[in-house]
């Protein structure tokens, strides 16, 4: 009788720089899982080392035979370190840290969103260089795996569109403002009660979080280089009750979208919050999940939700890119091939055509209507319903909905009709996401 044996495969060395709350989710699942993973690895994986700023601080998770140290770079250039997974966050030292292990040829596995959107082309050229894998699953929408199939599973189509709800604070925030009537600051303060929002929560509210994760998805999705600072940004704190009661009135619900949709003279790229109609896939994305919705032309629609953050979500997205370096090194794979990327001009916010919602607030008196619909037709925007809300009272709250219009044409009307004498306020205005007309 003979059988063959798989040959012994040598256990692969993994450096891990950073313990905070998704680092020690990382050390748990290695340790918990690892003859799991070493089936799906193709041969063992061990945590020999980790480096961290602080070592006499107490940590629960159990670390057995690993060495704790403080010298991260020693990690990222040592050669016996096969796999150095970065996720203490920010951007130095782990830029040079990340960029000395890729030259050098290690895998890396890395958590860290800014880095990844602010030097994602510095750290993909030395991954280049150095004949190594860079693996970025964690650094965008937590546990959910959008990096793998925008760059494998997607690869048979063109996108028409990509469009997330990519931050779950703001996501938290929006439902209770939704579900229970809270207004912004209430909501706010119940998120910072529960963890979800900082306190200063300016990254999450602001939109920047949004748009460092939206320069990372578009520059997957349409082979493009993104620098997030060219992402147009709005933030939720103007929302107010009325908005989400008239959003509610339209059948539509306000959420915090990403959007990215190449058009032939440039990427469209925007976050902000947007009126989703009620039956699209990404309504019912409630509380502080993520999902991310593709239009592909050969896959059509396809949305991926869960968790975008947390410490066992976001470590199940770096276990799997460690899985993947494993294999690759297994393999004698240098690296996964990355697309080249083409410099894209981001269309200009003044270019976007949308439907709009506005909230604008006049004097309950003849002609007032027909001044504001005058100089909306005047510049060529076309309104789809119009609501009134409140009646004998001053002022009454006219809402419309337009059918697209280019967001100069609205904006230059929106000026035109702020200044109308009947007008008190032009309390909102909000792009609106559905089927085009
Ligand atoms: N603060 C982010 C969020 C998680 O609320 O989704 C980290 O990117």
């Amino acid at each position: 009788m003979f059988c063959m044996l798989a040959p012994m495969q040598r256990p692969l060395r993994i450096g891990l720089c950073g313990l905070g709350n998704v680092g020690s989710g990382v050390a748990e699942l290695l340790v918990r899982d690892s003859a799991t993973l070493a089936k799906r690895a193709g041969g063992p994986l061990v945590l020999t080392h980790v480096a961290v700023r602080d070592p006499q601080r107490l940590r629960e998770v159990k670390l057995g035979e690993v060495h704790l140290g403080t010298d991260a770079a020693a990690l990222a250039a040592d050669p016996d370190i096969d796999i150095l997974v970065e996720v203490m966050g920010g951007i130095e030292p782990a830029r040079s840290l990340v960029r000395m292990a890729l030259l050098r040829g290690a895998h890396v596995v890395t958590a860290n969103k800014e880095l990844v959107a602010r030097h994602g082309a510095e750290l993909r050229a030395a991954a280049l260089q150095g004949k190594a894998g860079l693996h970025l699953e964690a650094a965008v929408a937590g546990g959910i795996p959008i990096v793998k199939v925008l760059s494998e599973s997607l690869t048979g189509n063109r996108l028409k569109a990509l469009m997330g709800i990519v931050n779950g604070t703001t996501n938290y925030i929006l439902t209770r403002m939704t579900r229970s009537g809270l207004d912004f600051r209430a909501a706010l303060a119940e998120a910072q009660q529960l963890g979800y929002a900082e306190a200063d929560p300016t990254a999450d509210v602001d939109g920047h979080d949004a748009a460092s994760k939206l320069a990372i998805l578009a520059g997957l999705a349409f082979d493009a280089e993104v620098d997030a600072a060219a992402v147009h940004r709005e933030g939720i704190g103007g929302i107010t009750q009325g908005d989400i009661a008239a959003a509610a009135d339209l059948g539509h619900v306000i959420k915090l979208l990403a959007i990215a949709r190449p058009h032939p003279t440039g990427l469209e790229l925007r976050v902000g919050p947007t009126m989703v109609p009620a039956d699209h896939p990404l309504a019912g994305v409630s509380d502080a999940f993520n999902a991310v919705f593709v239009e592909g032309d050969a896959v059509g629609d396809l949305m991926l939700y869960g968790r975008g953050a947390g410490r066992l979500p976001t470590a199940s997205a770096v276990l799997a890119d460690i899985v993947d370096a494993a294999q690759d090194i297994r393999r004698g794979v240098a690296g996964r091939l990355l697309a080249a990327r083409r410099p894209m001009r981001v269309l200009p916010l003044a270019d976007v055509i949308s439907r709009y919602y506005f909230s604008i607030w006049v004097a309950d008196q003849p002609g007032a209507l027909g001044a504001i619909t005058t100089v909306l037709g005047r510049h060529g925007v076309s309104v789809e319903s119009m609501i009134q809300k409140g009646r004998r009272q001053e002022p009454i709250d006219l809402v419309f909905v337009t059918h697209t219009a280019r967001e100069s044409q609205v904006r230059s009307a929106l000026t035109e009709i702020a200044g109308l004498p009947q007008v008190a306020k032009i309390a909102q205005v909000l792009r609106v996401e559905g089927p085009p007309d």
